[in-house]
């Protein structure tokens, strides 16, 4: 990392460095965690992935809110962006109905405040797309809140801003992605503010770590679906009886093969460019 550059913090994930009081850069490792654990098994390339893929994404939909790229590394896994005043909630979108939002429609009918139809199945395709934010917890699993919860941490035009452009971008992306037979199922969205007190898309974006892809030719409502990704790591950890609390199992090699294949695929199906090409020159994305 660059001498001057101070480290500040580190995610499951990312490792965040200030390069001045305007500039940080993101380094995406390879880490992968799952049920909110990282393992000690890395996935090689993933963190190049994320990195391209939020890119790719962030000059697509400029026209829909600003964002905080400012460079892209030549590594193909480090972001030079604008350093944020992050707000307390992930911006969580979702088009169809699986994890711990068919958890709450189960047990209340609702989804952080959405009251949904009577008898949609698991993985059921929502009549429109619904904003089900979430706390960001610092330990432990975040927690999903209502409007009225998010009100107690933040102001309400900036919700309410944050709710519009998260749906306008999940639109975007789900309806992108379709065409490319991939079902974005939901996603998280990380907002902070700048100087000036706007909305500016942070963090990674639409990636596989941060959304659920599921392969559209085998989407089927009434069960769980495949994910694209870390279905081989969930299926290999739940299979040892594993107890998904840390320190998490070592991976094998072909669980590793599977699971950066399947990074890669993702990749390439939504960017239409080969790996190959991202890792000759990482700004083929942002053309
Ligand atoms: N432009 C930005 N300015 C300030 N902070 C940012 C910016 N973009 C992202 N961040 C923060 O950087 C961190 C990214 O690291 P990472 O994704 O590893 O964290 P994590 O959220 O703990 O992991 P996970 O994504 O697995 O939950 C997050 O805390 C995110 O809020
Ligand atoms: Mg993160």
């Amino acid at each position: 990392m660059p001498e001057a550059a101070l480290h500040v913090g580190s995610g499951k994930v990312r490792e965040l460095y200030a390069l001045d009081d305007e500039r940080l850069l993101l380094v995406a490792s390879d880490r992968i965690s799952t049920f909110d654990v990282v393992l000690p098994t890395e996935i090689p390339d993933k963190g190049r992935v994320l990195t391209g893929l939020s890119a790719f994404w962030f000059s697509r939909t400029r026209g829909i809110c600003p964002n905080h790229l400012l460079a892209l590394g030549d590594n193909g896994r480090s972001t030079e962006c604008r350093r944020l005043e992050m707000l307390p909630i992930e911006c969580v979108v979702r088009g169809y109905l699986a994890g711990s939002g068919w958890k709450d429609y189960r047990a209340t009918g609702a989804v952080c405040g959405h009251r949904l139809p009577a008898g949609l199945d698991e993985s059921a395709q929502l009549p429109e797309p619904i904003f089900t934010p979430a706390t960001k917890a610092t330990t432990g699993h975040d927690e999903n809140i209502d409007r009225e919860q998010a009100l107690a941490l933040m102001d309400s035009n900036l919700f309410d801003e944050a709710e519009r452009l998260s749906i306008e971008l999940y639109r975007f992306a789900a309806e992108y992605a379709r065409e490319r037979g991939i079902v974005i199922a939901d996603t998280k969205f990380e907002f902070g503010v700048d100087a000036g007190g706007r909305l500016v898309l942070a963090d990674e974006a639409l990636t596989p770590d941060s959304s659920r892809f599921w392969p559209a030719d085998e989407y089927r409502a009434g069960a769980g679906q495949p994910s694209f990704d870390k279905q081989f790591v969930r299926d290999y950890c739940e299979a040892l009886g594993w107890d998904k609390t840390s320190p998490g199992p070592e991976l094998p090699a072909d669980v590793v093969a599977g699971t950066r294949a399947r990074y890669i695929e993702a990749f390439e199906r939504l960017t239409g460019l080969s790996f190959g090409d991202y890792l000759a020159d990482p700004s083929v994305v942002l053309r």
